[in-house]
């Protein structure tokens, strides 16, 4: 993809912004991308409250109102067939979930964005747990907003293989199995199970059971690449331009560097936009100059888990 060493910027230019990563504050970086200039957006904001003392937390009652203008500048520079996910998950505060994720949705619309459809990011390898009123969380939401009904969607390109389980149905297929018919509880969902008998591979659901990081990435909170690599895969084309407004240890880069993507990311810490940088270089096989030393963690400690209750 890129021939040169890869280094912060501090300013997008006008044209040929594609395969940089920008640093700043997103708010007013976006700002300088053209109109209709980016195929897909995904991304993770800090969450409210969340890691105020690694790069500063947004009051949940200030979120929406902080997030706002971000998504004013998402929706300019999105094509009208891109897609956009956020990644987000809200806390519990005083014992219940907060309501600034459901208030961001409902602001978002009347913004014109689509909620198009939530897909849950299932963490397999969450921590156990014990808390006195819930059970250990191990998903978060990853919410597809969109500015059209029709959208860019390779379907085909995430088919998964059917395996066992495809083996096991279709050894006992009953007369009913083999014609369209409606279902037993009495729904208006029809199926015809027998159309998937010669097929190796299904669609997936709209649940993703990927595990966390469990290395040290250099970033508290980054997500594993297979997370932005599968909506990549399922949103754009190759050579799609992929924006990360918040892109941290620039795993969104890495995700399109392996499939042919060009990205641009905007990061505020300068610290995480160098460890990008010295990220991509390494993935281009760029000589790379001395890397400054990650932050250290505990050992055994997993950003994204749940830690154990007392
Ligand atoms: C949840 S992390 C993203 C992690 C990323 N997905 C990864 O895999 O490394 C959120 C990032 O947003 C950055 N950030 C916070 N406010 C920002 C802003 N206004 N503009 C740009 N970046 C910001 C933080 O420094 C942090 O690295």
């Amino acid at each position: 993809m890129r021939k040169t060493m890869l280094k912060p910027e501090t300013t997008i230019p006008g044209t040929n912004f594609q395969n940089k990563i920008y640093q700043g504050d997103c708010a007013e970086m976006l700002k300088s991308i053209a109109d209709n200039s980016v195929d897909f957006i995904i991304t993770s904001p800090p969450y409210a409250n969340q890691r105020s003392k690694s790069y500063g937390g947004v009051k949940p009652n200030e979120y929406v109102e902080w997030f706002l203008p971000i998504a004013e500048q998402l929706k300019r520079v999105l094509t009208q067939d891109g897609s956009f996910i956020l990644n987000i998950k809200e806390h519990v505060e005083n014992g219940e979930r907060h309501t600034y994720v459901l208030e961001l949705i409902l602001a978002l619309r009347k913004m014109g964005w689509r909620w198009t459809e939530e897909y849950s990011w299932h963490k397999k390898n969450a921590f156990p747990g014990k808390w006195p009123n819930r059970f250990r969380d191990s998903f978060e939401r990853c919410l597809h907003f969109n500015l059209d009904k029709s959208f860019y969607m390779d379907q085909d390109s995430v088919m998964v293989e059917m395996g066992d389980w495809k083996d096991k149905r279709f050894k006992y297929l009953t007369g009913n199995d083999l014609e369209r018919h409606a279902s037993q509880v009495g729904n208006s969902f029809a199926k015809n199970i027998a159309n998937w008998e010669k097929r190796d591979k299904a669609y997936p659901s709209n649940v993703l059971s990927l595990a966390t990081n469990c290395k040290n990435v250099g970033h508290p909170a980054a997500f594993p690449e297979s997370l932005p690599s599968w909506f990549i895969k399922l949103f754009t084309r190759e050579r799609g331009v992929v924006l990360d407004p918040f892109m941290g240890s620039g795993t969104t880069a890495l995700s399109c560097i392996k499939l042919k993507r060009q990205f641009i990311g905007i990061e505020m810490s300068e610290e995480y936009v160098k460890l990008s940088c010295d990220k991509i270089n390494k993935a281009l096989g760029l000589t790379i100059k001395p890397k400054s030393k990650p932050k250290s963690r505990k050992k055994g400690e997993c950003p994204h888990m749940a830690p154990l209750a007392p």
